[in-house]
């Protein structure tokens, strides 16, 4: 839109729209916080999510380049009007059968997925109670089905136990690894207040599934506990490198689920060239172990050795890292210190994290090697004095976690043995 339309309506039918957009530039005048420098082929890049590095792997494009070269890409229309489609009725038996779920119904994103499960499943009575790390789409579904929403402090099995006293039972929604700062879901004592309360859970695996379980299916298979966690929902856009969401679940609820969620009705359907990509993916996903247990140990590595600098990232369990600098004036210092030595992190700032908590994440993936680890803790020791790490806000989550440290079952979350 010419930005004359908003000038010639300042004054007039639109005031609060031009503030708004105002409030944005006077909050960003040099561009957004999020927006750093680009990444050059040099720099050692932990911004994405491609956590098992198969992004390009030549078996899944030249899946997906055959698919397209088969000229089947026709299907422009809602997902409601394609479950018809063999192919893609296939793949979400296997991915049911790879998670020990039901059935799974593929929608076209974790955002989608996530908004239209809490749609389907909340609504005015049937409150919903979100972890306050979840992600901001089961807000969005909560909302969408006019639901009371209730956030519970992080991991906190008390205290959900006290609003579902207060407000009733509902719909718990967790994440197995939650994807700002990085820890695990306390999903026993979840899973133990929703069965003994009625409330319902959902997990949403979108930073486990690949990297957890020995053929990557998550924390929730991986423990054994897909038989008692009703509702499972991932994105299939981190370690499963597509653009696309599942959520798994009940068989009877799958199918209510594909004519009732409104992204199924009122969003157009995943095309058949990426289903092929997905299939490969899944394959490679299963078969590779070797990769999970690279990413395990380059995380561990890279955790152990900031918190010997001084970094406190001790809410972290798994391949997200936070450098959590607190204030975004900080956080501002913190990712131009790590770009001007050749390191990319993403940054995370409201509404995607508390205000004032606002972070450089670092997520390790299976496509660094050692020198890049070394080099990033090089870099880590030589900024430190500038962006001190020793003022930043100590994690909230990471106090809670040494609170609760043997919460977490003591299971080898990964496998190097080659999957199936
Ligand atoms: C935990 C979680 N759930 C859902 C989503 C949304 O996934 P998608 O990018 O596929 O829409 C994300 C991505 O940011 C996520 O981190």
């Amino acid at each position: 839109m010419p930005s004359k339309f908003i000038e010639q309506s300042s004054g007039a039918a639109l005031p609060s729209l031009r503030r708004r957009i105002d409030n944005h530039f006077e909050q960003y005048p040099g561009g957004h916080l999020v927006r750093g420098r680009a990444a050059t082929a040099s720099d050692v890049r932990l911004s994405g999510n491609d956590y098992l590095a198969l992004g390009s792997d030549p078996r899944i494009v030249r899946r997906q380049l055959d698919a397209f070269a088969e000229g089947n890409d026709d299907i422009f229309m809602s997902g409601v009007y394609v479950q018809y489609l063999d192919r893609q009725l296939r793949l979400e038996n296997d991915y049911a059968a790879w998670l020990g779920a039901e059935a799974t119904v593929l929608c076209q994103s974790g955002f989608a997925a996530n908004e239209g499960l809490m749609q389907a499943t909340t609504g005015p009575e049937t409150p919903a109670y979100i972890d306050m790390f979840a992600h901001a789409s089961v807000w969005q579904g909560a909302a969408v089905a006019d639901a009371p929403a209730y956030a519970f402090r992080h991991n906190d099995a008390d205290h959900l136990r006290r609003q579902i006293a207060q407000h009733g039972p509902g719909v718990v929604a967790v994440e197995s690894i939650y994807s700002t700062i990085g820890d695990f879901c306390r999903l026993h004592d979840i899973l133990a207040v929703c069965e003994e309360t009625g409330a319902m859970l959902i997990v949403d695996e979108s930073h486990a599934i690949g990297v957890i379980g020995l053929r990557g299916e998550g924390l929730v298979g991986h423990l054994g506990l897909a038989g008692r966690v009703p509702f499972r929902v991932f994105s299939l856009s981190k370690a499963m490198v597509g653009r696309g969401g599942v959520v798994a679940g009940p068989a009877r609820f799958a199918e209510y689920f594909r004519y009732e969620s409104t992204p199924a009705i009122f969003s157009s359907a995943v095309f058949p060239n990426e289903i092929a990509r997905f299939e490969a993916t899944l394959a490679v996903v299963r078969g590779e172990g070797q990769r999970r247990a690279r990413v395990s140990g380059l995380s561990e590595r890279l955790r152990t050795g900031l918190l010997q600098r001084g970094y406190d990232v001790s809410c972290s369990e798994s391949q997200i890292i936070p450098l959590i600098a607190g204030p975004e004036s900080e956080t501002a210092r913190l990712r131009d210190a790590l770009e001007a030595n050749g390191v990319i992190g993403a940054v995370f700032c409201a509404p995607a994290t508390p205000r004032n908590r606002s972070m450089v994440r670092l997520c390790v993936h299976c496509g660094l090697v050692e020198a890049d680890i070394d080099h990033i803790l090089e870099v880590c020791s030589k900024i430190r004095d500038q962006v001190r790490p020793d003022r930043w806000p100590a994690s909230r989550s990471g106090r809670a976690r040494n609170a609760a440290a043997s919460a977490v079952p003591n299971v080898e979350l990964v496998s190097t043995a080659a999957g199936d």
